[in-house]
């Protein structure tokens, strides 16, 4: 009887540091996550925000007198491609995946000044080229001049990603902007389970059956894609894996993947493509029949993150029953 009361408070002591410890920890990778986003984006801004300002340094003197100011605009830069021949224009571009993209740029009346390419979104933007230089390591990207005035962007092999907004700028004060969209038509794929969750890790016992399908929609309603493709490790799938092409609903095409019973070798990662460029991975492992607690969980971070919660709540629950607990004892 007399023990119980001395393992109270060590109990509590203990649970309380290991909350407060994890609490800690989970607030410390935020805050680190924050901080690098921040510093990369402010880099970003302030390296075109002084590239911008040393090329309007460089501006050579205005030549021509202040009583012929009005003739000046007729002469400023323009773009001959832009809709409307506004100061500023914009034009869209449609590419397939894996092609090259041309994006057009064309200035009349440049007379000495810069032209420039650059990747713009909601909150950031990178310089590709400035004159005839690349600025940008990734080799895809290139600036090659078409005479007379074409400052043509050439972007190869086009991925995903690439889509989104391009700027052709000229270095007046203020800039002239083409904004060029650049749409990419790429199959949507994806990898989902017998719920339709998209997956990307998942644990299985060995002897159960696994079960995966993926599904591709076109870009467009009206392109037609084949079949996606199964691979294991990126080679062919071994003899015993079953796969089954289903037409799904709308224009979705499915390749489902059977394994009857799992065996330890099963584990690796699988793929499914419908082109070079469109894939989705899911990873598979295999465990034996001990390690049943980690079985069946999608995502294992997830999962991670799941448990991480539990063990605090679980804490949190036991340290305030041994408070009310102790509480109770020491009151008279
Ligand atoms: C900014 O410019 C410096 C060189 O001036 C370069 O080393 C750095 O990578 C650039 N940062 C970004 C985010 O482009
Ligand atoms: C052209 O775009 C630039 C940058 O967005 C802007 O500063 C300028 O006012 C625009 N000019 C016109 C006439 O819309
Ligand atoms: C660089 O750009 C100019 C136009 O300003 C063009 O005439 C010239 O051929 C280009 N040089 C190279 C090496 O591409
Ligand atoms: C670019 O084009 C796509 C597809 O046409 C469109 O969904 C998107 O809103 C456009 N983006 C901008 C910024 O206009
Ligand atoms: C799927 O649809 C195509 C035509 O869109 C048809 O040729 C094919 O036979 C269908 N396959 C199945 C399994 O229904």
């Amino acid at each position: 009887m007399s023990m119980r009361p001395a393992w109270g408070p060590k109990l509590f002591l203990m649970l309380v540091t290991t909350t407060i410890v994890i609490g800690n920890y989970h607030r410390h990778r935020e805050r680190t996550h924050l901080r690098e986003q921040l510093v990369n984006g402010h880099k970003v801004t302030r390296n075109i925000t002084r590239l911008q300002e040393e090329i309007i340094a460089n501006l050579p003197p205005l030549r021509i007198p202040r009583l012929r100011h009005h003739r000046v605009t007729d002469w400023d830069p323009y773009f001959e491609n832009a809709e409307g021949q506004g100061i500023n224009g914009s034009q869209n571009v449609a590419l397939h995946l894996g092609a090259t993209a041309l994006l057009d740029c064309r200035v009349a009346m440049l007379s000495g000044k810069k032209v420039m390419w650059l990747r713009r979104n909601a909150d950031w933007a990178s310089l590709l080229t400035l004159g005839n230089t690349t600025h940008i390591s990734d080799p895809r990207y290139s600036i090659s001049f078409q005479y007379p005035n074409n400052w043509r962007l050439a972007i190869a092999g086009v991925r995903r990603e690439d889509r989104g907004l391009y700027v052709c700028q000229v270095n007046t004060h203020p800039p002239r902007m083409l904004v060029t969209n650049v749409t990419v038509l790429a199959p949507d794929i994806r990898i989902v389970d017998e719920a339709r969750h998209e997956l990307r890790d998942r644990y299985y016992k060995t002897g159960s059956g696994i079960e995966l399908a993926c599904v591709a929609r076109p870009s467009c309603p009206d392109s037609r894609i084949p079949h996606p493709v199964w691979r294991k490790n990126g080679e062919t799938l071994p003899d015993h894996v079953d796969v089954y092409h289903i037409n799904g609903s709308n224009e979705d095409l499915v390749t489902k993947l059977y394994i009857e019973q799992a065996k330890k070798t099963d584990s690796g990662e699988y793929s499914c493509s419908v082109s070079q460029f469109s894939t989705a991975a899911v990873h598979i492992h295999v465990l034996n029949g001990e390690k049943q607690a980690a079985v069946h969980h999608d995502q294992w971070n997830a999962a991670r993150t799941n448990h991480h919660e539990i063990l605090k709540n679980l804490c949190i629950t036991i340290a305030s029953f041994l408070l009310l607990r102790a509480w109770i004892i020491s009151s008279p």
